[in-house]
């Protein structure tokens, strides 16, 4: 009987200690210590049954156990009453919150805007330009002649209106921005371009590109270098090696492309860099004096240097991103990744 009170009491103060809802407090209270069939209740009424000798250590031990049960109810009362009204109403304060989603800029938007800062760190500032062109201003006030492959329609979405297409470069901003503004220019645009290509890893129709002009009085071949390589360094950091080859763009003379070491196996030759050791970039030149007369500046006056990239293939480098396409799908699992 001694042991049985004994159980009855660790139990008891097992389940109380853990209780954590008032209403299943009260059920305790029932199970143990009720007035009909409390598990206690039963063996203090049932003393009056047991041999003589044995009632007064049962009587003792059972009235201490009821006591503590008693004592031990009221502490979890008064600890269940103290908690704070939102935990009293049923809520688990205890639980980490739910984390709001949390919108971003897209991954193409930082490398433009971490593009754009770079440039404006040495003064280059921001100039824009339509997607939808003219033939004028994307090809021939670009030195561009109706027979250049670039012209073919194969390369380029013409609109069904006369003389408009889809921009197949930036470098129509530089037109745009001479016509409108007299020399010293240094001036750089980011955006949209298309070109009819079939979309795979490293292709699409719609890509961006990112366009620097620089036109001032003596400037150089030797300033564009200087340009592009710290660019590279911004983006790539110190190590990173820049070379020019010598190139052809109607509108740059002399023109030049220019690739960085290899990132990944810093120029040793790896599989991204097709074991050259070196990625091709983008093209670049100086201003060909025929762009100069279209746009109404006079060639022996000033000299200038335009450059161009694509903005898909530097945030792939950079990030890591190995297909084009990811850029445009909108699939959340990619763009929360950045
Ligand atoms: N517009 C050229 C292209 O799309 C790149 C370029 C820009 C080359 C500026 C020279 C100067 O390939």
């Amino acid at each position: 009987m001694l042991d049985r009170i004994e159980e009855i009491r660790k139990d008891a103060e097992q389940a109380i200690r853990a209780c954590a809802d008032p209403k299943a407090l009260d059920l305790l209270r029932a199970r143990y210590l009720g007035r009909g069939d409390g598990m206690l209740t039963e063996i203090l009424r049932g003393i009056g049954t047991l041999d003589a000798a044995l009632r007064p250590k049962v009587g003792e031990v059972a009235g201490r156990a009821k006591n503590e049960i008693a004592a031990l109810l009221e502490e979890a009362r008064a600890r269940l009453d103290s908690r704070p009204e939102a935990a009293q109403a049923g809520f688990d304060t205890t639980l980490p919150g739910r984390r709001p989603a949390l919108g971003r800029r897209h991954l193409l938007t930082q490398i433009t805007d971490e593009l754009v800062g770079i440039f404006e760190r040495i003064g280059f500032s921001l100039a824009d330009g339509p997607e939808v062109e003219t033939e004028y201003h994307n090809f021939d006030a670009l030195n561009t002649p109706a027979d250049h492959p670039a012209r073919d329609l194969h390369d380029t979405f013409y609109l069904e209106e006369g003389g408009l297409l889809l921009r197949t470069h930036t470098s129509t901003v530089q037109v745009r921005t001479m016509e409108q503004m007299p020399p010293p220019v240094r001036v750089i645009s980011a955006g949209r371009c298309y070109r009819r290509d079939t979309p795979d890893a490293t292709h699409h129709f719609v890509f961006h590109q990112i366009e620097g002009l620089w036109v001032d009085k003596g400037v150089t071949f030797g300033d564009l270098k200087g340009v592009i390589i710290y660019l590279a360094h911004q983006l790539f950091g110190e190590e990173v090696q820049v070379r020019f080859r010598p190139h052809f763009f109607p509108f740059t003379e002399p023109s030049a492309e220019y690739d960085f070491s290899c990132i990944f196996c810093k120029g040793e030759g790896c599989r991204v860099c097709k074991r050259t050791g070196w990625i091709e970039i983008a093209g670049a030149g100086m201003v060909d004096p025929a762009v100069f007369e279209a746009v109404g500046y006079d060639p022996e006056a000033v000299t200038g240097f335009a450059f161009g990239m694509g903005i898909d293939r530097l945030g792939m480098l950079k990030y890591g991103v190995d297909d084009i396409r990811a850029f445009l799908e909108s699939d959340l699992r990619f763009i929360e990744q950045f």
